[in-house]
């Protein structure tokens, strides 16, 4: 039998790991915190009812795009629908990075170097400022004056530090990026939850993109849908390297309907500023505990460092909930993520973080009277 000689840049990409756990509290891949309303469920089921399964789904997702456009506030030829915007991001690798490179601040999430490893595109990351976390803007200059022109990609709000990023930074990346001939991408997952978004930078230059999801804020993480935003020159480029029908019937209805009922408009509203309100108590909260160093947050996320991100995460896992090890990212040693969850939930989270530092001061205490 002939020998199989698969892509060396693939066997030699790191798998993405994710491990599923058992437990009640899933505060570990920066989800909604509630489920979509029942009567929008409803309405999803009666409508795929009527609409037809052997046909293959419409071609460019139109009436989403259209919804979409009209509420995010762009042109629907200059918006492009796909199964989540990860898949964008794949693509977009392989628009403008393949023989070419990806430059990233790091650390950043980690699919980006991931696929762009996997599609044989050279990465490199521009560390974040220590901290802060903010864009080091001299040096992504340099590396995009350096390197051969492909993709710049930039989470804004940052992901996973969760800080935003200044406007004035970003358009100083972004001029950089124009002037030596990148494909710029602003992906704000999410920027719904602070509301600040990059636009007014992107409108009018076909060499910017934002990438946008339904998965966060929008509650629909298990439809995944995500969407492009730019001007309709590009992204009918990125179109040629999409699938064609990769949007089935289910995901464009599921879509449809969320965005168009009040029942759901209103949910989506309230979530985001629950999720505000909590997500400042729970910094709160964790800068209060000893030897905890909460970052700012402007998600639905917190990024915080404890003395011990594996001992602070099986005790978590033990009382039930589940964080996210940031541990393994450059720069992020002894971080965990926490997503916020409902107001029980992030207490019972705060709780058990809270429980684990404690054993782990007691047991560096040296104890009196020790043998
Ligand atoms: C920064 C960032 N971009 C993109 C995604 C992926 O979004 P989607 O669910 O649309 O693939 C995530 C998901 O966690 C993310 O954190």
């Amino acid at each position: 039998m002939a020998r199989m000689r698969l892509k060396p840049s693939v066997l030699n990409a790191a798998k993405y790991t994710f491990t599923r756990h058992d437990q009640d509290i899933k505060l570990d891949q920066n989800e909604a915190f509630d489920d979509v309303p029942e009567r929008v469920k409803i309405a999803v089921l009666a409508r795929l009812r009527e609409v037809a399964w052997q046909r293959y789904p419409n071609l460019r997702a139109e009436r989403l795009q259209e919804l979409l456009a009209q509420r995010d506030g762009w042109d629907a030829e200059g918006i492009l629908v796909s199964n989540g915007s990860n898949v964008l991001l794949q693509n977009l690798l392989i628009l403008a990075g393949i023989d070419r490179s990806l430059v990233i601040p790091e650390p950043t999430f980690s699919l980006y170097r991931q696929q762009a490893q996997m599609l044989g595109v050279e990465a490199h990351g521009v560390p974040l400022k220590p901290g802060s976390w903010e864009l080091d803007t001299p040096a992504i200059t340099t590396a995009l004056a350096t390197r051969p022109a492909g993709l710049f990609v930039v989470p804004a709000p940052a992901a996973p530090t969760g800080n935003r990023i200044p406007t004035d930074a970003l358009q100083t990346v972004l001029d950089a990026a124009s002037e030596y001939g990148w494909l710029s991408v602003v992906d704000e997952a999410y920027w719904a939850y602070d509301g600040q978004h990059a636009l007014d930078l992107i409108r009018g230059h076909d060499d910017r993109i934002a990438l946008r999801t339904l998965s966060k804020a929008d509650g629909l993480g298990g439809v995944r849908l995500g969407y492009a935003m730019g001007s309709p020159t590009t992204l009918t480029e990125l179109s040629k390297v999409q699938l064609p029908f990769n949007v089935s019937i289910f995901q464009q209805v599921a879509a449809e309907t969320a965005l168009e009922m009040t029942e759901s408009v209103q949910a989506r509203e309230h979530r985001i500023e629950a999720t505000r309100e909590a997500r400042d108590h729970v910094i709160a909260a964790l800068r209060r505990m000893p030897n905890v160093t909460a970052y700012d947050s402007v998600t639905n996320f917190v990024l915080f460092k404890v003395p011990s991100a594996a001992a602070v995460y099986h005790d978590a896992l033990k009382a039930g909930v589940v964080l996210r090890r940031q541990d393994h990212l450059p720069q992020l040693e002894g971080c965990l993520r926490m997503t916020i969850g409902t107001e029980t939930e992030n207490a019972c989270a705060l709780d058990a973080i809270e429980r684990s530092l404690v054993t782990l001061n007691d047991d560096r205490t040296p104890r009196g009277g020790a043998a």
